[in-house]
C-alpha cells in the first residue's frame, strides 16, 4: 500500500506507477537517505518529539536495512515509488508503529534535497581527488619534458617554438581552476535543506542546527521554500563538470591529432588503443575519442537540467525528480574520463625528435627575426614587413631564414649582422622569452617549482 493512500479511492494503474517511480535510479542514494533519516530521528528524540524507545527501534531498524541493502538482501519495489518511501515502508514493515513516526516534521521534498546534496558532496570529493592525480601526472610529465622543443600553434598553424613541458603546464592550470570551481561549488552546496518540511517549515520545535552538525553541513538553508525548490547546486555541478570535460576533450583532440601519421608526435600505449576489425594495420586512439564524445553527453546533462528547471513555479514540482539522472550520469562520466585520461597520459610516449624537427620548419623563428631588427632600432611594424617579405622569398626558394647567407639577408635589411644566426636558433628563441609565465626554460622551471 502507498504511504499516501488515505485520500485516494482508486489505486494507480501499473503503467502510472511505473511512469511515476524513480526507484530504478534514485536507489543509488540509499546510504544518504538512511544517513539523513538517522540524523532526523536523533534530532526528533533530542527534541522530545520521539520517545527513546521509538528512536532506538528506528535507529536499529535503519542500521539493519542499510546492512541488508549492502548485502543485496533488499528488493525495492516500484509500488513504493522512490528510495525514500521504499526505505520508510520497509522500516515500518520491520519495526511497526515506530517506523510510522519517522516522517514527523519532514517531507520528501526536504528529504530528497538533502539526499542529493549529501550524494554530490561525496562525488565532488572523489572528483577532486581524480583532478589532483591528473595534475600530478601532468606535472611529472612536464618535468620530464622541459627540454622537449615542439611547435606552438595558433589556428593550428605553426606559430612559435615552445616546450612540451610548457604546453602541458597550460593544461595543468586549466585543471587547477576546474578543481577550484568544484571546491566553490562544494562550499555553496554546504547548506542543509532538511527540516524545511514540504515548503513552509514545520510546526514542531525541531533543531536544524543540530541536524546540520550531524550531517556535516556548515550552514542551514535560511529559507525553507528556497531549500526545497532550488537545484542550482546541481546545475553548478553540471556546469563545472562540463567545463572540466571540455578541457579533457581539447587535450584528447590534440592527442588524437598528435598520434596521426601526419603529426607523429605521440605513441599511445597499446593498452589504451584499439584495432580495426578490417584494417590490420590500424591502431586507434579510442579512449581519447570517447572522452571527446562523452563531453557532448555531459553538456547534454547540463542542458537537460537547465531545461527541466526553467519554467518551474516554486516550490517543489515532480519535474524535479528528473534532476538525478543527468547528475549521476555526469558524475560517472567525468570520474571515468579523468581516470582513463590520466592513465593514458602516463603511458603515452612522446616522440621528442619528431616534435623538435617539426619546430625547425614553418618559420617559427620569424617573430624572433623581427625582434632582432627591433633591437637594431627599426620600429616593429617595419620589421614585420621586412621579415614577411623575407619569408615569402624563402618559401619561393624552399629555404629557412637561417639558410640564407648574410649577403642575402642584407638585401632585406642592412641591419642584419652575423649575430642574427644565434638569435634565431630555435632553442635561443625559447630561451630569449623574458616575460613572466613564458615558455623560456627558466620560466617553465619556475612554473614547475611553484606548483
Ligand atoms: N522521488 C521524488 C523526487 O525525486 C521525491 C520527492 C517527492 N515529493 C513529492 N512531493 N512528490 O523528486
Amino acid at each position: 500500500m502507498k504511504l499516501w493512500n488515505g485520500r485516494f479511492s482508486k489505486a494507480a494503474t501499473s503503467s502510472a506507477n511505473e511512469f511515476n517511480a524513480s526507484i530504478e535510479f534514485d536507489q543509488r542514494m540509499y546510504r544518504q537517505d538512511i544517513q539523513g533519516s538517522l540524523a532526523h530521528a536523533k534530532m526528533l528524540e533530542k527534541q522530545g518529539i520521539l520517545s527513546k524507545e521509538d528512536y532506538t527501534a528506528i535507529k536499529d531498524g535503519l542500521t539493519q536495512i542499510l546492512q541488508d541493502i549492502e548485502d543485496g538482501k533488499v528488493t525495492f519495489t516500484i509500488e513504493q515509488e522512490d528510495i525514500h518511501m521504499n526505505i520508510e515502508s520497509l522500516l515500518t514493515e520491520r519495526i511497526g508503529a515506530a517506523g510510522k513516526r519517522l516522517h514527523t516534521a519532514r517531507s520528501r521534498n526536504d528529504q530528497v534535497a538533502v539526499d542529493i546534496r549529501l550524494y554530490l558532496k561525496e562525488e565532488i570529493k572523489e572528483i577532486l581527488e581524480y583532478i589532483r592525480q591528473l595534475k600530478c601526472a601532468l606535472a611529472e610529465t612536464a618535468k620530464a619534458h622541459q627540454e622537449t622543443i615542439m611547435p606552438g600553434y595558433t589556428h593550428l598553424q605553426r606559430a612559435q617554438p615552445v616546450t612540451l613541458a610548457y604546453h602541458l603546464l597550460a593544461y595543468y592550470n586549466m585543471f587547477k581552476r576546474d578543481g577550484q570551481r568544484f571546491e566553490d561549488c562544494l562550499e555553496r552546496m554546504d547548506y542543509l535543506p532538511l527540516g524545511s518540511g514540504a515548503l513552509a517549515g514545520t510546526t514542531y520545535h525541531t533543531d536544524r542546527d543540530f541536524l546540520a552538525e550531524e550531517l556535516g553541513f556548515s550552514h542551514i538553508c535560511p529559507n525553507a521554500m528556497d531549500a526545497v525548490s532550488d537545484r542550482d547546486f546541481s546545475l553548478e555541478f553540471l556546469g563545472d563538470a562540463s567545463i572540466c570535460m571540455m578541457h579533457l576533450s581539447r587535450f584528447c583532440e590534440e592527442l588524437i591529432l598528435w598520434s596521426s601519421a601526419e603529426f607523429s608526435f605521440v605513441e599511445m600505449d597499446d593498452a589504451y588503443s584499439t584495432g580495426s576489425s578490417i584494417m590490420p594495420q590500424k591502431k586507434n586512439p579510442d579512449m581519447a575519442e570517447l572522452i571527446r564524445g562523452k563531453t557532448g553527453r555531459v553538456y547534454g546533462d547540463l542542458i537537460t537540467l537547465l531545461t527541466v528547471m526553467k519554467g518551474l513555479p516554486l516550490a517543489y514540482n515532480k519535474d524535479m525528480q528528473e534532476d538525478k539522472l543527468p547528475v549521476f550520469d555526469a558524475a560517472d562520466t567525468l570520474k571515468a574520463s579523468l581516470n582513463i585520461f590520466r592513465e593514458m597520459l602516463e603511458t603515452a610516449v612522446f616522440k621528442t625528435e619528431n616534435m623538435r624537427n617539426a619546430a625547425k620548419t614553418g618559420f617559427m623563428n620569424a617573430t624572433d627575426a623581427a625582434d632582432y631588427l627591433v633591437s637594431k632600432g627599426i620600429p616593429f611594424r617595419d620589421c614585420h614587413e621586412i621579415i614577411g617579405k623575407l619569408v615569402l622569398h624563402c618559401i619561393g626558394q624552399g629555404k629557412a631564414i637561417e639558410d640564407l647567407s648574410l649577403e642575402e639577408l642584407k638585401t632585406f635589411s642592412d641591419k642584419f649582422e652575423e649575430d642574427v644566426y644565434e638569435k634565431i636558433d630555435i632553442r635561443a628563441c625559447i630561451e630569449a622569452k623574458k616575460s613572466k609565465g613564458s615558455t623560456s626554460f627558466a620560466s617553465v622551471k619556475e612554473q614547475l617549482e611553484n606548483l
